[in-house]
This record gives C-alpha cells, structure tokens and sequence, in this order.
C-alpha cells in the first residue's frame, strides 16, 4: 500500500545543478593549493558541509593547516560559489521538475527540502521554487550534517509528519544514508544511484510520481 505524505528533497544535485557550481568552487580552492581534485573525490562532497567537504579535499595534502586558515578557505570557496549562483535564473530549473512539484502537490503531499547547505533559501529564491515549500531545512538549522540524519529529521518535524511517512529524494550517497537513519524511505537520482541502500533508483524526477 503507498502510505507516504511527504516528499523531502535534497536541493543541491536534485532540483538545480548547483553541484556543478560546488565541484567548479572547490576546484579553484584546490588548484590554487596544488592540491589534486577530480569529480571522484568531487562525489565525497555531496552532502557533505563546507567544512567537512574542505578536510575531505585536504586529504590529498601533506599540509597541516590551521582552523583559521580551514575557515578562510572555505570562505573562498563560498565567494567562488555565490559567484557562479548569480547566474542562476528560474531557467535553470527544467521544466518537468516544476510540474512534478505541483503535481505531487496537487496530490496533497507535503514538500519540504532537506538540504546541509547555507545557500539553500538563496537558491530557492532565485529559482522561483520556494513557494512549492512547506518547510525547508537546511544548513543554517542543523549541527551535523549528512550522512547524520538530523536534517531531514528536522525537515519532518517543520511539516509535522512521521518519519516513516516521509520519502527522501537524494543524489549523494551521504543523503541515502542520512534518510535511513532517519527511518525514511529513499529515492536515489545520480550518482546516489550507486549506493546500494537506496530503496527506489530514478532516472528523471518525474519518476517519483510513480513511486507515491
Ligand atoms: C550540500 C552539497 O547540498 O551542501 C555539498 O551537496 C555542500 O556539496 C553542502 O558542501 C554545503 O553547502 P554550502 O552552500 O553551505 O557551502
Ligand atoms: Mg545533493
């Protein structure tokens, strides 16, 4: 029997490419270090916070640095970052993410994201999205973040729903393992694909209405 009432979705990745913006960002902050970066190291950061992304991306260097000097890089990389954003337009979205929005709203789910960035609401707003929202939970509200569960716990929580009533839409591996913990169900898009915990894989978002 389908028994979900809520979609919870991870933004970065999954609603808009701003994980493309995140791998061009960290790849400056890494080159400028002579540090090696590639996309496969690049798919360890998802859903990982900006600073744990940062000691993941010094794995790959000899050198002990500071917290001062961990903080003003990632503040480098965020001012990388919020570049790239400012050509982000409500034509970015595709399309069919929009109208599957409104059609799961249609439908009565509630909506709310589960995003670990700090930039989700800037990007929502950019995008035009925030209004198909009840509730967003993000950087800005959580401790620890994927693959810890707390996000998307906090998300259900804000639209008052039960955890297991809630299904998760993830593209990183972290964020699958964050929505079991949670004692969600998860929908892998991406690269979450690969992770073999994922309950349902999607190729397009559209897919989910078959899932609810
Ligand atoms: C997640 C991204 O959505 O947000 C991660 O998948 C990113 O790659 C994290 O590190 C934190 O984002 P921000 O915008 O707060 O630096
Ligand atoms: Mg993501």
């Amino acid at each position: 029997m389908r028994h979900f009432k809520a979609v919870i979705f991870d933004l970065d990745g999954v609603l808009v490419s701003t994980d493309d913006y995140h791998y061009h960002a960290w790849k400056k902050v890494a080159d400028n270090l002579g540090i090696p970066f590639n996309e496969s190291v690049n798919h360890r950061l998802r859903g990982v916070s900006r600073l744990e992304s940062l000691d993941i991306i010094l794995e790959a260097s000899k050198r002990e640095l500071t917290k001062e000097e961990k903080l003003s890089l990632s503040e480098e990389k965020n001012n990388y970052y919020k570049a790239y954003l400012k050509n982000l337009t409500p034509n970015d979205i595709d399309k069919k993410i929009v109208l599957t929005l409104q059609q799961l709203k249609d439908k009565g789910f509630k909506l709310a994201i589960g995003s670990s960035s700090k930039n989700a609401k800037l990007i929502l707003e950019l995008t035009n999205l925030t209004s198909y929202f009840d509730a967003i939970s993000d950087g800005t509200n959580i401790e620890k973040s994927k693959p810890d569960p707390e996000v998307f716990l906090k998300a259900a929580e804000y639209i008052a729903e039960e955890p297991g009533k809630c299904l998760i839409v993830e593209d990183a591996v972290s964020g699958i393992v964050a929505g079991n913990k949670a004692g969600m169900k998860t929908v892998a898009i991406g690269y979450a694909k690969t992770s073999e915990y994922a309950d349902y894989k999607i190729d397009s978002l559209e897919e989910l209405l078959n899932i609810v």
